[in-house]
């Protein structure tokens, strides 16, 4: 019998959680958001992540630039903030418009309140296996197989996709977690028999039902970050229906990996209010 990976209540059952240990440690943590333009999606997602501080008693603060800012304005915008001691955590809402160099402005974020995990300095630290805050889709998923007792040490882990936000990152906290691990990507030889051979299986590539049945090895964990339209309805990378007769585990769309970065993020401003409350008494 397949498990259902169930990212909302595992989400909302951390944030409650969460909302108890803000009540505790008596800090008021601040999360401040930049969007650039008007994507209907970012706005989206930021709204709900303005909805999830409220949840949990983190004060939010929404920076709206025009769609046609420039790389400095954003900049501009993120040092000032930086400066901002009553800010504990920046998040610049990703992709920018193109006339926006995004490594300038994920650059010129403090690594100490880029609770996205996105700063050169952060991914490094994560990678050398001494993470310090790392991206909250991965961080969410290692969660998630957590709170389903998911064994990780000494498997083969299979990631479908090399994104900075998602693979990557994905890749160094399940090799962190001694799994034996696999990239893939738009180049690799025969995908279909690297996926196969997956323990663990995470597809993050955004092409609706691209992991099929004969993709998924019997009783293997499969991770499902994918968002994707498919005739008018939100589906996964994975063909749900047909993956989970095969399956041990598997997380659904929506539902499953979604909530779980919100609820990262808001862990991960958490964190950084409570260590930037520790330096000012040291
Ligand atoms: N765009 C889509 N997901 C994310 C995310 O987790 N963080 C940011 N900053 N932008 C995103």
């Amino acid at each position: 019998m397949v498990t259902i990976l169930d990212g909302k209540k595992t989400a909302e059952k951390r944030l409650e959680l969460l909302k108890e240990k803000i009540e505790d440690a008596k800090l008021y943590p601040r999360l401040a958001t930049v969007i650039v333009g008007n994507d209907p999606a970012s706005q989206m997602y930021v709204r709900m992540k303005h909805r999830a501080c409220e949840q949990v008693g983190i004060g939010s603060v929404g920076i709206e630039l025009p769609a046609e800012a420039t790389t400095r304005m954003v900049v501009d915008e993120v040092r000032r903030l930086n400066r901002d001691e009553d800010i504990d955590g920046i998040l610049v809402q990703l992709p920018l418009p193109a006339q926006v160099d995004t490594e300038r402005v994920i650059g010129a974020i403090r690594p100490d309140k880029d609770v996205d995990g996105y700063h050169p300095e952060n991914m490094g630290l994560l990678f050398s296996g001494r993470p310090k805050f790392s991206s909250c889709t991965p961080t969410g998923i290692m969660t998630i197989l957590a709170e389903y007792t998911i064994p990780i040490a000494g498997k083969r882990a299979v990631i479908a996709g090399r994104s900075i936000d998602v693979g990557r990152p994905m890749a160094a906290l399940l090799l962190n977690a001694d799994a034996t691990v696999t990239i893939c990507h738009s180049k690799t030889a025969d995908i279909a028999e690297e996926l196969k051979r997956a323990d663990i299986l995470v597809s993050a590539v955004g092409k609706a039902h691209f992991i099929t049945a004969e993709m998924v090895k019997p009783g293997a964990v499969v991770i499902d970050v994918g968002i994707n339209q498919l005739e008018g309805k939100l589906v996964g990378d994975v063909d749900f229906e047909a993956v989970k007769e095969i399956a041990s585990a598997i997380t659904p769309v929506p539902g499953g990996v979604g909530p779980m970065t919100i609820a990262t993020l808001m862990e991960n401003t958490f964190r950084s209010a409570q260590e930037r409350a520790c330096d000012r008494v040291l």
